[in-house]
């Protein structure tokens, strides 16, 4: 617990280290009804809108999209996003408050999808473009280059590792037992 609260703690400071490095925030605003996700752009193609997982119980404060690069700031565009994660060959590329974007591999199993009002906010850089809402996001997911779909990995999820030390202790206890009889 204390080693959780630690690391969250060293996590804040980062983010907080890396935002000031960056230029004063524009806030976002909301987007017009005629504001739209991009279909597509490069090899992404648009995903939906996904909640974003921070403050979900039981992600310590994860993101939806959480190992990869990100970026923020006041000209956001779609497409700059995406050829922002591109140059990462990520899975997928989410923007977040108009500003922010996020490279990732696989998308968190906590996220869900949303309904799309909740992706309300006009990019900084282009108003006539939805970059996701208040903890949601504008997801784009890489196609057809035969690269593993990295969807929704479950490495957030327990289960298989712990199966398997599992079955492990299982099969050390059958040979003691062997041993015994
Ligand atoms: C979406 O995330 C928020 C916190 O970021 C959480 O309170 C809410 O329950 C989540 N919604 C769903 C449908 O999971
Ligand atoms: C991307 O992330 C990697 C790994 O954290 C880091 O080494 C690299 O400097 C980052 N690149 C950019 C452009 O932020
Ligand atoms: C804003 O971020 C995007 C995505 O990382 C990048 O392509 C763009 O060059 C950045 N703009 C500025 C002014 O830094
Ligand atoms: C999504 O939100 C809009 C606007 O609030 C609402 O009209 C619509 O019924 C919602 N759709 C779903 C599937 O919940
Ligand atoms: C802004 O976004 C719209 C819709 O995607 C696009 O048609 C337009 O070219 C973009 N404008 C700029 C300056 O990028
Ligand atoms: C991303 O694309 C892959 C491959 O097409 C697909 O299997 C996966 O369900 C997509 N994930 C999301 C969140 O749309």
């Amino acid at each position: 617990m204390l080693l959780t609260t630690l690391v969250t703690a060293l996590l804040s400071a980062a983010a907080l280290t890396t935002a000031q490095v960056q230029q004063s925030i524009v806030n976002p605003t909301t987007a017009a009804s005629t504001a739209t996700p991009l279909p597509s752009a490069s090899n992404y193609a648009y995903a939906g809108c996904w909640n974003e997982t921070t403050q979900v119980p039981n992600t310590g404060g994860l993101r939806a999209l959480s190992n990869g690069n990100s970026s923020a700031n006041n000209t956001m565009t779609i497409t700059s996003c995406i050829a922002y994660c591109a140059s990462f060959s990520s899975q997928f590329a989410g923007l977040e408050y108009g500003r922010e974007c996020y490279c990732a591999s696989y998308l968190s199993s906590f996220s869900v999808k949303l309904n799309e009002s909740r992706c309300n906010f006009a990019c900084n850089g282009n108003a006539s473009e939805v970059c996701g809402g208040r903890l949601a996001l504008t997801l784009y997911n890489r196609t057809g280059d035969g690269k593993s779909s990295g969807s929704a990995a479950g490495r957030l999820v327990g289960g298989g590792g712990g199966a398997a030390a599992w079955y492990g202790f299982a099969g050390i206890g059958m040979l003691v037992l062997a041993a015994v009889l």
